[in-house]
């Protein structure tokens, strides 16, 4: 909080924000000092630019903006090393603030950085914990409908170095390497907003206090809509049925991905997931909760996960069928997986409450973590 509180009052101090919004800040020649007078300021109201042959320069001032948080990934929780075990401090511009603020929404040009701060000190006179050390890397994203305009969601994203120096440009990365998991797994629009309660309490357009903006799109599907699983819609919750409903293919109508793609999550299997691709269909109930954005789903709410091999031949299935009306920290639903389109006898999972399973999907939006619709 301390540190959302010392930029806001940063830039109040030096320029004001809606000066700056107006542009009566102007860019400057000044190198990216962070704190002394109006300059700096300014040149931390100034978007990152685009090189010639199309590279990002690295942006400056960003620490100046407003700060969203920090996510934290230690090596102690990712053993035996995590893939990024510092800190991210994560800070979007001050207008893309304001136009979410006021419209829930990310406007065209929304650029968010991602800093990278080296876990220093696990001791403090306050206890153990994590404490920042150095800055070591930079991440950043924008989205630009005219400059990718084939990028999904229209975000491209950069990564300037995980180590000092950093580079002065850098490309916009494919779109397997960064958006394809920001496009599975982020709550709004590409962004981590579930992280970052900066956000997601002052996301605009849809309340008026903190808290009902943050939960305001939840009307819940009509009861009629959700008692009507008849046929189709009544996915089986035991094995041996519910494998005789998928060998039958009594899924295939619902509404589902437009493509298979790779997973990004581990589907079918750690060590099959760079071979296969997956497809999800969702049943009515779930595929209405997910149109209304709804953060809880009715009962009998279910996804069928189908699994194709590298031939493109369905291998396997993986469904997830809300059984109780409270999801209980995934106890509530049926978990199921299976490695095979003629053998049920050995799912890998087939029970409520499968931790394997729950585990991950935590995060997602009352456990679904696909980006559909
Ligand atoms: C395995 C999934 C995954 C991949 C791949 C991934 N990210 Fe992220 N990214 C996340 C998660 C989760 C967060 C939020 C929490 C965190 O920072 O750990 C995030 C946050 C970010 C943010 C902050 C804004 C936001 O959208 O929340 C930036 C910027 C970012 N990532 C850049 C990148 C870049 C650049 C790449 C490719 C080099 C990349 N990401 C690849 C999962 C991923
Ligand atoms: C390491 C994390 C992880 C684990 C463990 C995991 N999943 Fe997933 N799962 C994902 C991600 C990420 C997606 C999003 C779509 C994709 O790219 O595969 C997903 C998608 C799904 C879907 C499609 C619906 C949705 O939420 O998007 C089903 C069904 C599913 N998983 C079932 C299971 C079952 C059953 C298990 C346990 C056997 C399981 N998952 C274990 C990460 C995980």
């Amino acid at each position: 909080m301390f540190t959302r509180g010392r930029a806001r009052g940063s830039l109040a101090l030096h320029c004001g924000l809606a000066a700056a919004m107006a542009g009566a800040c102007a860019p400057s020649d000044t190198p990216p000092q962070l704190s002394e007078g109006g300059a700096a300021a300014a040149l931390a109201m100034a978007k990152p630019t685009f090189t010639a042959t199309g590279e990002l320069q690295r942006p400056e001032g960003y620490r100046e903006w407003v700060y969203i948080g920090t996510p934290l990934t230690p090596n102690e929780l990712n053993p035996p090393e995590a893939p990024f075990p510092e800190f991210h401090n994560v800070y979007i511009h001050p207008a893309d603030y304001a136009h979410w603020k006021n419209t829930g929404e990310f406007q065209d040009g929304t650029v968010i950085v991602k800093e990278l701060v080296t876990v220093g000190s696990k001791q403090a006179v306050s206890g153990n914990g994590y404490f920042m050390g150095e800055f070591v890397g930079l991440e950043t994203t924008i989205k630009d409908a005219q400059r990718f305009a084939d990028e999904p969601g229209n975000w491209a994203y950069f990564s300037f170095g995980h180590a000092y120096p950093l580079a002065e440009t850098a490309p916009a990365l494919p779109t397997a390497s960064c958006n394809t998991c920001h496009d599975a797994s982020a709550d709004d629009d590409w962004v981590f907003t579930q992280y970052y309660p900066v956000l997601s309490a002052s996301k605009g357009g849809t309340g008026t206090t903190a808290d009902a903006a943050d939960a305001a799109p939840t009307q819940q599907v009509s009861t009629a809509a959700a008692q009507a699983l008849t046929g189709d819609d009544d996915v089986p919750t035991s094995a041996d049925a519910l494998f005789e409903y998928l060998q039958a293919g009594k899924y295939t109508s619902f509404a589902r991905e437009a493509e298979a793609h790779k997973s990004v999550g581990p589907h079918p299997s750690p060590d099959l997931v760079a071979k296969s691709t997956v497809r999800a269909y969702f049943n009515g109930p779930m595929d209405a909760s997910l149109k209304a954005g709804n953060a809880t789903h009715p009962k009998g709410s279910a996804i069928v996960k189908e699994f194709y091999d590298d031939n493109d031949q369905l291998s396997g299935w993986a469904v997830a069928v809300k059984a109780e009306d409270d999801s209980q920290n995934g106890q509530g639903w049926y978990w199921y997986e299976v490695l095979s389109t003629t053998d049920g006898s050995s799912p890998v999972a087939a029970d409520k409450g499968v931790a394997l399973c729950w585990g991950c999907h935590l995060t997602g939006r009352d456990f679904v973590l696909s980006s559909y619709p």
